[in-house]
């Protein structure tokens, strides 16, 4: 690229920036007209999350809301969790981590594809720098919070959750805190031109975490683990945190007061599990995995990372646990290798279904206010759309008759 394009590009970026704070300003001041704009992205899948207000919409309804019955106890418990706050800091500060060339000449090695042989290379890598902090973020009595999975180029679904479920509020005197989780810029173009936006993005609003670990779809397991960690050595006081994408709508009101009947259930995993999913065979699929990697017929239980919710001694927990595995490419699966450690079975529940909800994309549910009002977390809402569906739910609906769903 020369210097002429580069520029091109930067002052192209920073208008659009800049149109896009405006036109959220507008929508939000309710200047655009809602339920103009519902037409869901045509590789949608629509992922539920949690419903709440299901009573009398839904048939399936009083499934829904069926408060968990805690298993009893394992008798033992592991491992033993000590808790050490005294630390206090992010404590890695050096990104020097060379590859590990040490099987690079084995056949089954060698075999792989480019982006398997990468991850493999740098395994052994666990920790990085952290390069915009907030440790303030978990002070005082937090019960809920809430984090982001995001990558650098897409604020405006920041921007979007921030004006919508994502915004910081106290509910019933529960103090509800957002942040995002971002790793490093995934090329040099786009370390020019998205870092010192993504720093002022982050001087405005103080909700964005960043490590120094290149943002790419195999370190999402980083990600993941990073967050573990840093919740651990800041967040003692959190009660329960909501883990997600950043192109889903969730019910922050329907996951309240499901918490609030689960007050009692302890090493609470709650989300869209599923159960002997197969390791996928198929090279073209996203998801693939070479037998060199998982040579196992079934993965433990795990929730789609699309949106689950935990509680706080467990997340810690969780990260005592993932220091003793090595990461594995799929960051889901990888909790579910965790919590397989820790004897915790997550919980299925009916409105998470971050899998996929209506195989039909035709469906009038995909547009259905009521529907979304009812859930706990819906995949898949692009900007657009998720600003127009929030103002439907939350607007004067009536929602009487009943709906059939499935
Ligand atoms: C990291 O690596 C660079 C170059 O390899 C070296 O100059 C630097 O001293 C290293 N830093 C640390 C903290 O090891
Ligand atoms: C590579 O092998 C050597 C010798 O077996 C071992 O000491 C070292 O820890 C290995 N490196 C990594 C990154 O695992
Ligand atoms: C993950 O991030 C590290 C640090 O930036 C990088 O060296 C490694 O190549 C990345 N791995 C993948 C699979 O992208
Ligand atoms: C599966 O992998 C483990 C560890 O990598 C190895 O010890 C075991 O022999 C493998 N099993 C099969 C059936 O290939
Ligand atoms: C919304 O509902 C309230 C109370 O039911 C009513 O007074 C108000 O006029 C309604 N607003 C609109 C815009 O329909």
């Amino acid at each position: 690229m020369t210097t002429r394009d580069r520029w091109r590009v930067y002052k192209t970026l920073c208008l659009m920036f800049v149109l896009a704070v405006v036109t959220l300003t507008v929508v939000q001041k309710g200047g655009v007209n809602p339920g103009t704009h519902l037409q869901p992205d045509s590789q949608a899948r629509v992922e539920v999350v949690l419903g709440s207000k299901m009573k009398g919409y839904f048939s399936v309804s009083s499934r829904f809301w069926k408060p968990y019955k805690p298993q009893p106890e394992a008798s033992t418990e592991l491992p033993q969790v000590t808790q050490d706050w005294a630390a206090g800091m992010w404590d890695v500060t050096s990104s020097n981590c060379s590859a590990n060339l040490n099987f690079s000449t084995s056949d089954w090695f060698v075999g792989l594809e480019p982006n398997f042989k990468q991850f493999l290379l740098y395994r052994h890598c666990r920790y990085f720098p952290i390069t915009i902090n907030h440790p303030e973020k978990c002070t005082g009595d937090v019960y809920l919070l809430m984090v982001v999975k995001s990558i650098i180029t897409q604020y405006d679904r920041r921007e979007v959750i921030r004006k919508t479920w994502g915004k910081e509020q106290v509910v019933d005197g529960k103090q509800i805190k957002t942040l995002f989780l971002l790793g490093a810029p995934s090329s040099e173009a786009e370390r020019a031109h998205h870092q010192k936006l993504l720093e002022y993005e982050d001087y405005i609003y103080r909700d964005i975490l960043q490590w120094d670990f290149l943002d790419s779809f195999f370190n999402l397991t980083l990600k993941e683990t990073h967050f573990l960690k840093w919740f651990s050595t800041y967040c003692p006081n959190v009660h329960y945190v909501f883990k997600g994408d950043d192109d889903v709508f969730v019910s922050v009101e329907n996951i309240i007061d499901y918490l609030e009947m689960s007050r009692n259930v302890r090493n609470l995993f709650v989300g869209d599990v599923i159960f002997k999913a197969k390791p996928i065979r198929k090279k073209e699929n996203k998801y693939y995995i070479p037998q060199a990697l998982y040579n196992k017929t079934y993965y433990p239980p795990y929730a789609g990372g699309g949106g689950f919710v935990m509680d706080g001694p467990l997340t810690r927990k969780l990260n005592l646990v993932s220091d003793t595995l090595e990461l594995y490419p799929i960051d889901d699966v990888f909790l579910g290798m965790c919590l397989e450690v820790l004897q915790v079975t997550p919980i299925k529940h009916n409105a998470f279904k971050t899998f996929g909800l209506v195989k039909n994309k035709k469906s009038r549910l995909n547009r259905e206010p009521c529907f979304f009002k009812s859930m706990l977390v819906v995949h898949k809402l692009l900007p657009p759309d998720l600003i127009n569906m929030w103002k439907l739910v939350n607007g004067n609906i009536t929602c009487s008759q009943k709906l059939a769903i499935l």
